[in-house]
């Protein structure tokens, strides 16, 4: 079954904890997996440190971000909350890494309060995306990477017909589709895309709205 947007209070097990100040902020394990980030400044340090974190990938997750976040300025310019989803969608690897079934729920639920409901919608939709895509289009799979594939089969693989019939009733697919096949053409290593500073006043914007 396709898991529901994240309860905010719902444990998720082990979490990380704030160490350091600015845009390189080290982690440390905590107890509680309330992980919420509290403001664009948390938002973008996180950022910043997937620039240490590769997950197997051509890029780092940090040029991953920002690679999707400008392919979907390009595509969808109206759709802002898309554009942040892309820049934030992996940021659960970011957070707790190496837990590939879990990243879209974790980062689902750190972004939610800060950037709102359908930003959170659309980061956790995206893993469910890549299963919705598998499904439905016999070309897809050839398009993923290695490491996608390897991915797919903790995430549930294949749907089941009820699972594709709630993803089909969901208003938001189209975009998280959108989102989806952005993640899967931004990893292209040595591509030049706007720094996070670009990012910061739509991220503040939509702080703001989400308050
Ligand atoms: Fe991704």
């Amino acid at each position: 079954m396709v898991d529901p947007d994240p309860d905010p209070d719902e444990p998720l097990g082990t979490a990380l904890g704030w160490v350091g100040e600015g845009h390189r902020m080290g982690f440390v394990r905590t107890s509680s997996m309330s992980l919420r980030l509290r403001d664009s400044a948390e938002l973008l340090a996180t950022l910043a440190g997937g620039a240490d974190v590769g997950d197997d990938e051509a890029v780092d997750l940090l040029a991953h971000a920002l690679q999707c976040a400008a392919i979907l300025e390009a595509v969808a310019p109206g759709d802002r909350e898309l554009q942040v989803a892309g820049l934030v969608h992996d940021i659960g690897t970011i957070l707790a890494p190496n837990r590939p079934e879990a990243h879209a729920r974790v980062g689902a639920t750190a972004v939610r309060g800060l950037l709102g409901p359908r930003a959170a919608h659309l980061v956790r939709l995206h893993d469910q995306a890549k299963r919705y895509l598998v499904t439905t289009d016999p070309g897809y799979r050839h398009q993923l990477s290695a490491r996608s594939l390897e991915t797919l089969r903790l995430q549930g693989g294949l749907l089941d017909p009820d699972e594709r019939a709630a993803l089909d009733a969901d208003p938001d697919l189209g975009a998280g589709l959108t989102l989806r096949r952005a993640d899967d053409d931004a990893k292209r290593p040595g591509t030049v895309v706007p720094d996070l500073g670009h990012w910061q006043g739509v991220l503040d914007q939509l702080a703001r709205s989400a308050a």
